[in-house]
């Protein structure tokens, strides 16, 4: 990893708080869709599952978002789904509480090519990255990051050879660093790309 100048923030348009407010009878008719199967309201007691994005979710899950003091911290699940199709080494799962869609998780994950037998390792290790975290600003304080973010350890601990996970945060305000402290991530003392990066041993 090197030292490089801080990287813009991801333009207003692409936020999904813009296709809201320009676009809202749409984004109302999705989010009703996504929430046909949820029959109570959710709560801390909702089940947290990490589950595959389909073609039938896919349009709920682009519309998580953010609150607007959380912009540029993550960017918007549309352009993580986009790369993740063009990345072999992408892990993405989307976020559900009970039946709703709360949020999207992306790991970069050098285990998912069998055939790639010179991962990058970090201190000489094979480490999973997560690339992408959110839950949506609607969600957020439930508790459903932390059982989300406690899933894909479990996840990185099945995977073969790997020894640690890393992160990396924008450091503004707001930023969630006290958050992944209280899994055990550390800083480094790296910079990459201007985000701090965290590190916590499997
Ligand atoms: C970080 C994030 C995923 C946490 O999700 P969440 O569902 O709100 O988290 P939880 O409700 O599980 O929080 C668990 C605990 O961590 C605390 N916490 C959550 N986010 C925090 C933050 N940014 N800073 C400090 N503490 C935080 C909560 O207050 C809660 O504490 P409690 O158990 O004492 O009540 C969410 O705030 C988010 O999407 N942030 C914007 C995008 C972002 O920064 N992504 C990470 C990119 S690296």
């Amino acid at each position: 990893m090197t030292t490089q100048p801080a990287k813009p923030a991801w333009p207003r348009t692409l936020q999904m708080s813009h296709v809201r407010e320009h676009h809202a009878e749409f984004v109302n008719r999705v989010e009703k869709a996504a929430m046909a199967n949820q029959t109570r309201p959710l709560t801390r007691e909702s089940i947290v599952t990490l589950r595959e994005i389909t073609a039938e979710t896919a349009r709920a899950i682009m519309f998580l978002d953010v609150a607007p003091h959380q912009d540029g911290l993550v960017a918007p699940n549309a352009v993580s789904m986009a790369q993740a199709h063009f990345a072999p080494l992408a892990w993405m799962r989307a976020i559900y509480a009970d039946e709703a869609p709360v949020g999207f998780l992306m790991l970069e994950d050098s285990t998912l090519v069998a055939s790639n037998t010179t991962p990058d390792l970090h201190n000489g290790e094979r480490y999973i990255y997560l690339w992408r975290f959110m839950v949506d600003a609607r969600y957020q304080q439930l508790g459903y990051g932390a059982q989300a973010i406690s899933a894909a350890i479990a996840y990185a601990r099945t995977r073969p050879g790997v020894k640690c996970m890393l992160l990396s945060f924008v450091p503004a305000e707001q930023n969630p660093e006290p958050f992944y402290a209280r899994f055990g991530f550390v800083r480094t003392g790296e910079i990459d790309d201007g985000e701090v990066v965290m590190a916590l041993a499997l």
